[in-house]
């Protein structure tokens, strides 16, 4: 199969324009603010997930002097929920270069934007495509099955290098900027909607006449890898301690690693965290504790099952005692309401909503 074909760059375009995604709200638009924030949210997130956060953080940030003068935990909170809070840190990261380097200008081309914190090459070319029409092809694992299964290549023909090798030659040298642009989308509809990694619908699609894949010259299933069953594992928060005026103790994690940056009890898991949390509740003194019961959590290749106990905290000026994982330099005692206004983990937002002051807490277990 010729990585010249003609017409795959027209077909791919008049499918879009017929048949692809029109509703988007990070579509219609090449504002490069709005476009940066959807590929970097869409990074790793499903497209249904991130449209419940976009709206909210484009209210709560309009545009990047806003993004860059927000602290950072207030970003964070904003992606509570999200996920790989590392994007989050590097968006407010890039938003600063912008403002501070840049005189609040984005870049206008591929490299500019591969230069800034937290953009790959593939963000940087679907961002340089959508606002600016520029011809660099994208190759996230979407794309990068289409064109696999297409091409019909396998083994040193197939790595990222040489597939985006083929993927640039499959672009008109100078294509106008729409076209650029909805063949950039056509290409991601395609992935998620025709070429799938499981049951593709090939008689809807407009590749399939010279499709290696579809001819039978290569599996269609060849590229999909199996899919994992996450292993389940328990997982304990230390205490979250509650003051009797409603403070609640909450450390900052380490930025790298599960819920990097955010606010939150440290939690352990398997029977150390299980004895680490029963020793923190041991005493004396007795301290008053509410369980409530475990809630599951679901991350890319564990399922958690996260214990949690409440405790009841009535020195003032004291910090908890110490254990393991327990930093009392990254810790601080939060009022409820400014606790909710911190990056926090989507279980923790959850948790700090049902719990009581000390005062009215009484033990249950
Ligand atoms: N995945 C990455 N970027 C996307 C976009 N702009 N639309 C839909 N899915 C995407």
């Amino acid at each position: 199969m010729s990585a010249c074909q003609p017409g795959f760059f027209e077909r791919l375009v008049a499918w879009q324009r017929a048949c692809g995604r029109h509703d988007l709200p990070w579509q219609g638009t090449r504002d490069p603010y709005r476009v940066w924030l959807s590929e970097i949210m869409l990074q790793q997130t499903q497209v249904a997930t991130a449209r419940r956060y976009y709206e909210t953080f484009l209210a709560r940030f309009p545009d990047v002097r806003a993004l860059a003068a927000a602290p950072l935990d207030e970003v964070l909170a904003a992606w509570s929920g999200l996920g790989y809070y590392r994007r989050a840190r590097l968006l407010h990261a890039a938003a600063r270069q912008v403002v501070e380097q840049l005189g609040a200008r984005f870049p206008q081309d591929f490299d500019g934007w591969r230069a800034l914190p937290g953009v790959g090459d593939s963000t940087a070319a679907a961002i340089a495509a959508f606002c600016h029409g520029q011809p660099v092809s994208i190759l996230d694992g979407n794309v990068r099955r289409v064109l696999q299964r297409w091409s019909g290549v396998a083994g040193t023909e197939a790595t990222p290098r040489a597939l985006w090798r083929r993927a640039q030659a499959l672009l008109p040298p100078q294509p106008p900027a729409e076209a650029m642009a909805a063949y950039t989308q056509g290409l991601m509809d395609l992935g998620a909607t025709v070429c799938t990694p499981r049951q593709p619908r090939c008689a809807v699609c407009p590749l399939r006449a010279d499709c290696a894949a579809h001819a039978g010259a290569v599996p269609l299933a060849a590229t999909s890898a199996p899919r994992r069953t996450p292993r389940r594992v328990e997982a304990w928060w230390l205490p979250l301690w509650v003051r009797a005026d409603g403070a609640l103790w909450l450390q900052r994690r380490p930025a790298r690693g599960i819920w990097g940056g955010l606010w939150a009890p440290p939690v352990l898991v398997g029977t150390e965290g299980e004895q680490a949390l029963r020793a923190a509740l041991a005493g004396p003194p007795a301290r008053p504790a509410r369980w409530l019961p475990p809630v599951a959590h679901a991350l890319t290749h564990r399922e958690l099952r996260l214990h949690r106990v409440q405790v009841g905290f009535s020195a003032e000026g004291e910090t908890p005692p110490p254990g393991p994982g327990v930093q009392p330099d990254q810790g601080a005692w939060w009022a409820p309401s400014a606790a909710l206004a911190l990056g926090l983990p989507a279980p923790v937002r959850a948790w700090l909503a049902d719990t009581a002051p000390a005062s009215r807490m009484s033990s249950s277990r």
